[in-house]
C-alpha cells in the first residue's frame, strides 16, 4: 500500500463538506489504492467540536479501509500542517437575494488567514482548491497571502459550472452525459461566467451545428444562474453537486485528465489578455503528477471575447476592493 496522502478540509461539518468527506474516505478521490489521511478544520466552540465529532464518529462507522488517520483541528497552522491535499470550503453560504459577490467582504477574512497559514505549515507542492465563494477571489487572496508557495498551488472551483453546462448539452441533446466533452466555462463563478459549447463533442463528433441561437442563450443564462435556482428551490446552496465536482477537479488535477480538457480557474499565465494572477477559469489539460497547462489557443470570437473581457473587469475589481486583505 502506498503512504496516506494528507487530506486537509475547512468546513468539513458543512453541507457540501459532509458530502465530500465520505467520497474521499471512501476512494472516490485518489482510487483504490491509495489510503488517505483526513484534518477536519472545526471552530472554536463546544457546539462546533461537537458536530465534527458526530461527523468523525459517522467516518469510523463507515470502516473505511482507506481511511489511515483522521483528526479535528481548531487551529489552521495545524491543519495544514504538511497537507498535501486541501480543500478550502469553509465559509459564509449566499442566501437567497445575495449575489455571490455580496460575500466578498465576509469571507475574504477568512481566506487571507487561511492563505497565511497554508504559507507556513502546508507541503511545498500541495494543490488546494477553494470552493467557498466568491472562490475565484478567495482563491486568489489567498494565494497572494502565501508568497512562499508556487502560484500553481492554487485554483477555485468552476468545475460545477462545466458540469451543469454538460448535464443541460446532454439533456438538450437526448445524449448520455457520459461521452460529452470540450465543454467550458470561461471566467468568474458568478452570473458573468461564460458557458462555451462552440467546440462541444458527443463521442468525438461536434455538436454546435445542431443548437439553435435561442436555445444557447437559454442555456448561458441557465448555466449562470443555476446556483442561485438551487437556492430557490432546496432553501438551501447546492451541497452534494459541489462536493461531486470539487473531486472531480482535484482528481483531473492530482491524476491527469486523460486528455480530457477541464475547466478550471487558475492563476492567469497572460493568456486571452487576462492580467497574470487573476484567478480566471480557463480550459485547461491536466497531464499528471498535480500540474495543469492553460489552453491558450482557443479561437475567440468578438462575442466570446466581450464575455471574457466582461469577466476579466468583474474579477479585477473583486480584487481592487479587498486590495488591503492582499499581501
Ligand atoms: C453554486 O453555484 O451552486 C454555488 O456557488 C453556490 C451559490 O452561491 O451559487
Amino acid at each position: 500500500m502506498n503512504r496516506p496522502i494528507r487530506v486537509a478540509v475547512t468546513g468539513p461539518s458543512g453541507a457540501i463538506g459532509y458530502s465530500i468527506l465520505f467520497r474521499i474516505a471512501a476512494g472516490d478521490l485518489f482510487g483504490p489504492n491509495q489510503p488517505v489521511e483526513l484534518r477536519l478544520l472545526s471552530r472554536d466552540t463546544d457546539q462546533s467540536r461537537l458536530r465534527l465529532k458526530g461527523v468523525m464518529m459517522e467516518l469510523a462507522d463507515c470502516a473505511f479501509p482507506l481511511l489511515a488517520d483522521m483528526s479535528a483541528h481548531t487551529d489552521e497552522k495545524d491543519l495544514f500542517d504538511g497537507a498535501q491535499c486541501v480543500f478550502l470550503i469553509g465559509a459564509q453560504p449566499r442566501k437567497e437575494g445575495m449575489d455571490r459577490a455580496d460575500l466578498l467582504r465576509a469571507n475574504g477574512e477568512i481566506f487571507r488567514r487561511q492563505g497565511r497559514a497554508l504559507n507556513e505549515r502546508a507541503s511545498r507542492d500541495a494543490r488546494i482548491l477553494v470552493v467557498g465563494n466568491p472562490c475565484n477571489t478567495n482563491a486568489f487572496i489567498a494565494m497572494r497571502n502565501a508568497p512562499d508557495l508556487a502560484p500553481e498551488c492554487f485554483s477555485a472551483m468552476m468545475r460545477l459550472d462545466q458540469n451543469r453546462a454538460t448535464a443541460r448539452l446532454a439533456e438538450h441533446l437526448g445524449l448520455p452525459v457520459s461521452g460529452i466533452e470540450q465543454v467550458i466555462v470561461w471566467g468568474n463563478h458568478s452570473n458573468s461566467m461564460y458557458p462555451d459549447i462552440r467546440f462541444a463533442r458527443y463521442r468525438g463528433k461536434r455538436v454546435d451545428n445542431q443548437l439553435d441561437p435561442q436555445w444557447q442563450n437559454e442555456f448561458i443564462q441557465n448555466v449562470a444562474t443555476r446556483g442561485g435556482q438551487i437556492i430557490k428551490a432546496r432553501g438551501a446552496s447546492s451541497a452534494a453537486s459541489a462536493a461531486s465536482a470539487a473531486l472531480d477537479h482535484m482528481r483531473d488535477w492530482i491524476l491527469g485528465s486523460e486528455g480530457r480538457c477541464c475547466t478550471m480557474a487558475v492563476p492567469s499565465d497572460g493568456s486571452y489578455g487576462i492580467p497574470r494572477g487573476l484567478m480566471f477559469g480557463f480550459p485547461c489539460f491536466c497531464p499528471g503528477e498535480g500540474r495543469y497547462q492553460i489552453i491558450s489557443n482557443m479561437p475567440l470570437t468578438p462575442e466570446v471575447k466581450a464575455h471574457i473581457d466582461k469577466n476579466r473587469d468583474e474579477l479585477l475589481k473583486e480584487a481592487q476592493a479587498v486590495s488591503d486583505l492582499i499581501f
